[in-house]
């Protein structure tokens, strides 16, 4: 008898992501076959997201496109946050599909489907507090990162979010689960690993912190890069950020939703941190780690945001000097409490959407500026993946620029040492300048390893950078892009 065959598509974040292969790596237990597109497959799962309305838009489109690759017989599911925020409605609305499973309900996916396949349509979202997945094997998807989840759920309640209600309350793995699942990437090949939560950094297994996880994640033999993502501004106690610092592996990079750069907004949002205690975690971040690169995410349009409000997120985003940031319109999310605020308060789309540009160009002028003036410095890079144009593969420094590099010198998976030869502004061009030491160097050593193999040519990137100029033309401005790397969260 032949296998049935399963198609996931994902939208959304990494904890997505992550689930989608573990959703894999469950059905292939149980006999199903994963593949690449929904043509011809048994079954179908959409797996989604519902932080924005616009998020929720696409997977309705989605949904009634999916209907012209079913064959008689196909299952459809809708499984992540979508499906637990709608739960049997989303049955109600679209006849076609039979199963709406929410992200605590996959352990029982092999059933589901056996019913749905039975003619049943079914809804499953309960959630359950004890549920990690701890015995499914993952079916990863990138063959040089792993994604590790460590968390699930979210204690906060910022009033606009509408994680709280669709992930439930916080909960961490256990500190031995997730090392042993950090010793099975390396047996796999693989030597980065991004440590997932919705506010990663507040995660704790008993007496053990986030701190205790990085320093038994970085003592497993072959791991070389550590990420996280993402971390709230109030869970960087002093003993986390001393094991960034510590720990070798853990990269130079931040991922730091700040959200807004005014107070006030900050109150309204739920944030329970203030401007200056934003700016307070970042001095603090860079006093430990001083060549850490940050990211982050900005929601503009908040109910209440004054142009003086949104003057201080511009301020704040100049001040900090980011790399790159995500930026929003305000989506009211139906239950949670911004939809209670007075309606009067709700800026008008227009508003927002002129704030949104300016707010994009204020970003990509700064991240243009800082990225010039690393032109003809040397980076250590891992080599992730072919890049969408021509002959290039695409890899990353530890501090998490992306820099393109030539596909006849390097192999996927490898680390080298690259100096940047051009860039668009955002991304980098670089040219090969050797293999970067094989042992996982100290933060310190890499930074006098990088200093001796530069020595002859450009000088070593610490970036604390005199400001340029600002060019003439800000880059076009785009919304909405999709997220690289975070968890929805922070
Ligand atoms: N509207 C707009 N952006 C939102 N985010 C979360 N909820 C909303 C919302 N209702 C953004 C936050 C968060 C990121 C993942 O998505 O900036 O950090
Ligand atoms: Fe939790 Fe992050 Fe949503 Fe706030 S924004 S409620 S911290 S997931």
């Amino acid at each position: 008898m032949t296998r049935p065959t399963v198609y996931i598509e994902t939208y959304g974040c990494q904890m997505n992501v992550s689930d989608s292969e573990l959703m894999y790596g469950r059905l292939a237990e149980h006999g199903y076959d994963p593949v690449d597109g929904p043509d011809g497959a048994d079954v179908i799962i959409v797996n989604t997201c519902a932080i924005r309305d616009h998020a929720e838009q696409r997977v309705v489109g989605r949904l009634g496109e999916l209907k012209r690759h079913m064959k008689p017989g196909t299952v459809l599911g809708v499984a992540g946050c979508m499906a637990q925020r709608l739960g049997p409605t989303l049955l109600a609305k679209a006849r076609h599909v039979s199963l709406v499973v929410g992200p605590d309900g996959y352990r029982a996916l092999p059933q589901l489907l056996d019913g749905a396949r039975q003619g049943e349509r079914t809804t499953a979202t309960s959630f359950d507090l004890e549920e990690h997945y701890e015995d499914f094997a993952p079916r990863r998807f990138a063959d040089v990162k792993a994604w590790i989840p460590v968390q699930r759920g979210c204690d906060y309640r910022c009033t606009y979010c509408i994680v709280p209600y669709t992930r439930g309350a916080e909960r961490s793995r256990r500190l031995p689960d997730v090392v042993r699942e950090a010793e099975q990437v390396v047996a796999g090949g693989m030597s980065e690993v991004v440590l997932l939560g919705q506010t990663v950094n507040s995660y704790h297994d008993g007496a053990h912190d986030f701190a205790d996880l990085l320093h038994a994640v970085g003592a497993v033999a072959g791991i070389r890069r550590i990420r996280f993502t993402s971390p709230h501004p109030n869970d960087f106690s002093d003993r986390v950020i001393a094991a960034m610092a510590g720990v070798p592996q853990v990269c130079e990079h931040v991922h730091l939703p700040m959200q807004s750069g005014s107070t006030r907004v900050l109150r309204r949002m739920l944030r329970r941190y203030s401007r200056e205690d934003y700016v307070a975690c970042v001095r603090r971040l860079r006093a430990a780690v001083p060549t850490l690169n940050l990211t982050t995410d900005i929601i503009v349009g908040f109910p209440g945001e004054t142009e003086t409000d949104f003057a201080e997120t511009l301020s704040l985003v100049e001040e900090i000097g980011y790399e790159d940031a995500y930026t929003f319109k305000f989506s009211p999310r139906e239950g949670t409490p911004a939809t209670r605020m007075d309606p009067a308060t709700f800026v008008p789309d227009e508003v927002a959407s002129e704030r949104l540009e300016r707010l994009i160009a204020v970003v990509r002028r700064g991240a243009r500026e800082r990225n010039l003036r690393l032109l003809g410095t040397r980076h250590e890079v891992l080599v992730e993946k072919a890049a969408r144009r021509g002959e290039l593969l695409q890899a990353r420094t530890r501090d998490f620029k992306t820099v393109m590099v030539p596909a006849d010198r390097v192999r996927v998976g490898g680390y080298y040492l690259v100096e940047l030869t051009g860039t668009t502004g955002s991304t980098f061009t670089g040219a090969v300048r050797g293999e970067a030491p094989p042992v996982p160097p100290g933060r310190a050593d890499a930074a006098a390893a990088l200093a001796a193999s530069a020595a002859a040519s450009a000088p070593v990137t610490l970036p604390v950078l005199a400001p340029l100029p600002a060019p003439a033309v800000a880059a076009p401005s785009r919304g909405g892009r999709t997220l690289p790397l975070a968890a929805a969260g922070g």
